[in-house]
């Protein structure tokens, strides 16, 4: 987390009365949806509901129309989380229907950049590590589908502290 309000597309939310945030993946089934439900958790304990809309999707179409990865929906389940997101793959009207397009790693972000319809609309990709301590020191979201249990509880640990911050800046620019 570095000067992150002085990235373009956060300081555009100033003053508006709602913001829209894309969290993004490969699969959707493991990362995003997870960083969905988390984000979810935080608007509802701040009872905040009215000023944002928060959705998740995956680069890849593999698993659309499924629920999450059912490893990830029970490691979210022991934090007091339910993963119901049904799956469903990036589509190019995301670019306009969201204000933060949040990919969890530097893949997802490349496929994002790539499908942008203008650069303009690239300005909305903010990937997801920019809003996690430093001293966690991660630069991505590690993909924890060929991992054990330790990797979804890293992703949980990461999503976690991230939610949380970008919950903290959106929420101080935001009316
Ligand atoms: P995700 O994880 O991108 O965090 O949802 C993955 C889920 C499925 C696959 C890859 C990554 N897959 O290859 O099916």
């Amino acid at each position: 987390m570095n000067n992150i309000e002085s990235i373009e597309a956060i300081s555009r939310l100033n003053g508006k009365e709602k913001a829209r945030v894309l969290f993004v993946c490969l699969g959707n089934i493991c990362r995003s949806p997870a960083a969905d439900g988390i984000m979810h958790a935080i608007i509802e304990e701040h009872n905040d509901d009215a000023r944002w809309e928060i959705d998740s999707a995956g680069t890849g179409g593999y698993h659309v129309g499924d629920l999450p990865d059912s490893r990830m929906r029970i490691h979210a389940r022991r934090r007091g989380l339910e993963l119901n997101h049904i799956c469903r793959q990036v589509r190019i009207a995301d670019f306009d229907d969201f204000d933060l397009i949040i990919p969890m790693d530097a893949s997802n972000e490349s496929n994002l950049r790539r499908i942008a319809p203008t650069t303009e609309h690239e300005t909305k990709i903010i990937p997801m590590a920019k809003f996690i301590n430093m001293s966690l020191r991660y630069d991505y979201i590690p993909d924890p589908y060929y991992e054990g249990a330790e990797g979804f509880e890293l992703v949980l640990d990461l999503l976690q502290n991230g939610c949380a911050n970008l919950y903290d800046i959106v929420s101080k620019v935001i009316k």
